[in-house]
């Protein structure tokens, strides 16, 4: 059934090209049941890896999931440590499947906090898989979109102050090549699982004009047809862009 449904999808020829993901719900799926909220978290990893292999076989070219936010080092340290060490073994773990598979990695974010030994592990993984063509996998780890926003007026400023460049040149397209994500298509589609209809400081400038799905669904629970599904509602949309439907329609025939 799946299976079909994929070629069906792919011969829509109307998939997203970048999808962010916002994987939330994994503490409460834990609690629900009576465990730790790290056994959610580790739940939530089965679930990545069937994310990428769904974006792998739909020939997605980039996804971007939400990991770890900047706000969230106010949780219990615990948890937070707790988060850090399964990041790390995560990345132990899988980056040569990743690799075999012809992925490449991008942990986007202020990677700075993170310790020497997890910066050093981040920079052999991005190392290993940067020549790859396949899909683009971006993990979000410390990331905030306020902050992403702000780092790169920062360095288009120190440009300025060094005669590079002119206040005028900070244009749209200058702060685009700055950002976090310079390096992938738009957004197209933005989904958030677990219940809550907000952004949470993810990518605030890439989803001005990103199609914005919530489910109710826990991250670790979020199943392949869901995502499909939500895939399939993408492709049946008729993006604007601020034009009229008519304008849309005529720019399509063209
Ligand atoms: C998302 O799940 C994962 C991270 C923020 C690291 P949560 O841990 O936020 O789960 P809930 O929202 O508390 O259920
Ligand atoms: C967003 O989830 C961050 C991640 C999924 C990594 P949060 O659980 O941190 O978001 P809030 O606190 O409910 O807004
Ligand atoms: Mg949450």
């Amino acid at each position: 059934m799946s299976d079909q449904f994929k070629t069906q999808l792919m011969a829509s020829n109307n998939l997203p090209r970048h999808i962010a993901i916002i994987m939330d719900g994994n503490g409460r799926w834990a609690q629900r049941q009576g465990k730790r909220r790290v056994m959610g978290h580790k739940a939530g990893v089965d679930r990545v890896r069937e994310a990428v292999k769904v974006s792998r076989e739909l020939n997605i070219e980039s996804l971007t999931l939400f990991a770890f936010s900047s706000e969230n080092w106010q949780r219990p340290a615990d948890e937070v440590s707790l988060l850090m060490e399964l990041f790390f073994t995560v990345l132990s773990r899988e980056v040569s499947k990743l690799h075999r598979n012809n992925v490449k990695l991008k942990i986007i974010g202020d990677i700075s906090r993170f310790s020497e030994k997890l910066q050093q592990k981040i920079a052999k993984a991005e190392d290993k898989t940067k020549d790859n063509t396949g899909l683009v996998l971006n993990v979000a780890a410390n990331y905030g979109g306020r902050w992403d926003i702000t780092q790169a007026c920062q360095q288009l400023s120190a440009q300025v102050a060094r005669g590079e460049i002119s206040v005028s040149d900070i244009t749209e397209q200058a702060i685009e090549k700055h950002i976090c994500t310079s390096h992938l298509p738009p957004l197209d589609l933005m989904i958030r699982t677990g219940g809550d209809c907000r952004i949470s400081n993810f990518l605030l400038w890439q989803a001005a004009y990103s199609e914005l799905h919530f489910s109710d669904t826990l991250w670790p629970d979020f199943g392949e047809q869901e995502f499909l599904d939500i895939m399939a509602s993408f492709a049946n949309v008729e993006r604007r862009f601020g034009c009229t439907s008519e304008q849309v329609s005529a720019s399509i025939k063209e």
